[in-house]
């Protein structure tokens, strides 16, 4: 299972790389704009600046809502760096630009996804990933996971390539729960990682593996 981190924010990608165990980065303009980077040469350098830190994959996601908008918006998202993954949104447009992008072997990443019927026609059309959005169906009483197990079990059926990257990851019962039902990727910010950590018989147990040290050791 591979971890992204969601977020524009470098102080935080650069923290989540350090640990060891980051594959990628998501964005979103929601989260550009909390970061304040706003303008096309800021956002380019901003993207830029996260490239420089991870190893592969950041998603960088398009404004346009118009097949030629995405199409020119994600071919100049692309020419940022070879680590860029041009995220284009769940419409039917959008759909037509993820074909081309992944006939011009550029990758993608298809967002705000919410239904096993927008995961089928994304894998169709050659997404390299597909964003369901688990916290936010939850917000609104719809089962977030159910759709996880839904999709792989469609995307094993058909052998579709497309990697299921679980988005809207509130907390690390997401996460693993995710990991249970196959997805390839989750996304999330990095507290829910460090929440993976965190077990109290892990911490009484180091303070008595420490204090017995000390003891025979006459401290
Ligand atoms: C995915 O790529 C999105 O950026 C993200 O996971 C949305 O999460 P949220 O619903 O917590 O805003």
């Amino acid at each position: 299972m591979k971890f992204f981190i969601d977020t524009a924010n470098l102080d935080e990608i650069r923290e989540a790389y350090d640990l060891g165990v980051l594959d990628g980065v998501t964005t979103n303009p929601s989260l550009m704009a909390k970061e304040g980077i706003s303008g096309e040469a800021n956002v380019r350098a901003h993207y830029k600046a996260i490239c420089d830190i991870v190893d592969d994959k950041v998603s960088a996601e398009v404004i346009a809502t118009d097949y030629a908008g995405m199409i020119s918006e994600g071919k100049e998202l692309a020419k940022i760096d070879d680590k860029i993954v041009v995220k284009i949104p769940m419409i039917k447009d959008g759909i037509k630009a993820i074909k081309y992008f992944h006939s011009e072997g550029i990758r993608t990443n298809c967002t705000l996804v919410f239904s096993a019927g927008q995961a089928i026609l994304a894998a169709k059309a050659g997404a390299s990933y597909l964003s369901p959005f688990i916290g936010r169906l939850d917000d609104i009483s719809y089962d977030g996971l159910e759709l996880i197990g839904q999709i792989v079990h469609i995307y094993q059926n058909y052998g579709f390539e497309t990697e299921i990257l679980a988005a809207s990851v509130r907390h690390s019962m997401h996460l693993i729960k995710c990991a249970e039902l196959g997805a390839d990727v989750v996304t999330c910010p990095l507290k829910v990682i460090t929440g993976l950590l965190k077990h109290p018989l892990t911490d009484s147990g180091l303070a008595q593996f420490l204090a017995d040290h000390a003891k025979a050791a006459g401290k």
